[in-house]
């Protein structure tokens, strides 16, 4: 295999400043086109849940980054992250090869808006996700700070394909296991799922679903309301922008880490 496009490191691979060259765990592949892997947590790395990171491969003189929630909770021994793999990406198509113990490369400095702090107290949290946006929020619904802020989070992740739930299913039922937050998120946390391109209970778009009105119906909560309500927002450019527009519609206002809103959005992918 040429060393160019081998996830393995290269022979002299000069781990550049600001990086740290993490083992990888675990890898499991969910779909032919979405994947997770885990890695060592370096000690001295910190995070908000939510956040994300710059994620690499030690396979070129100057590495392709690309930004990626991290999808474990803040108290996690590792690093999880949850990809999609991108036919000829340059960094997925050789991401998506890595195997345990193989060296995958992060930039030191976790950022985003999808934080807690970015959020004005309220009772219900909404986490909008399509596709791997559902990774944030994979943090942040096992994290204890989302239910001493929350009385209620309703996740939502749709999909083309009902295959493509899986990860999501997977969390929801590792959180409400879980010796930590099992007891908050078994009563509080709610998963509203609904799949776009193959047949399946509920199949709508989560844009259609909020402004038909039918998510509330299903949920059996009021429609959306400034004064309890808030969002979150992660997935593609084109479901973040009519998501917020659905928002705004509710009158909910953006809100960023310097002034708290009622509601927030992904900005990683953000060019
Ligand atoms: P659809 O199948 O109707 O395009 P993608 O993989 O393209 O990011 O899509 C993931 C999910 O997000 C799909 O179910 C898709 O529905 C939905 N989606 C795509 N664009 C939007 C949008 N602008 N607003 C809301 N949902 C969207």
């Amino acid at each position: 295999m040429d060393a160019a496009i081998s996830p393995q490191p290269t022979p002299h691979f000069e781990i550049p400043k600001g990086v740290f060259a993490q083992t990888v765990t675990e890898v499991h592949h969910y779909t032919d086109r979405l994947f997770k892997f885990r890695i060592t947590r370096p000690e001295s790395f910190r995070f908000r849940s939510g956040e994300f990171v710059m994620i690499g491969l030690p396979n070129a003189e100057k590495p392709v980054f690309r930004a990626y929630s991290v999808a474990s909770p803040a108290w996690d021994e590792e690093l999880e992250f949850y990809s999609i793999k991108v036919p000829g990406g340059p960094l997925t198509e050789h991401l998506q090869k890595i195997q345990p113990g193989d060296t995958v490369l992060m930039r030191k400095k976790p950022t985003g808006t999808l934080v807690l702090d970015a959020l004005l107290p309220g009772k219900r949290l909404y986490m909008f996700s399509t596709g791997t946006g559902i990774a944030p929020f994979a943090s942040l619904v096992r994290d204890p700070e989302t239910y001493e802020k929350f009385d209620e989070v309703i996740l939502t992740h749709t999909c083309r394909e009902v295959a493509e739930l899986a990860y999501g299913e997977d969390i929801v039922r590792i959180c409400k296991e879980d010796p930590l937050v099992g007891e908050f998120a078994g009563e509080r946390l709610r998963h509203y799922t609904t799949v776009t391109r193959e047949p399946f209970a509920r199949s709508q778009r989560i844009t259609d679903a909020l402004t038909s009105g039918t998510i509330f119906e299903h949920l059996g909560v009021p429609k959306i309301d400034p004064a309890v309500d808030r969002g979150m927002i992660c997935g593609s450019m084109a479901m973040l922008n009519d998501t917020k527009a659905v928002l705004e519609g509710f009158d909910l206002i953006e809100g960023a880490n310097n002034a708290p809103g009622t509601f927030v959005v992904e900005r990683a992918f953000v060019d």
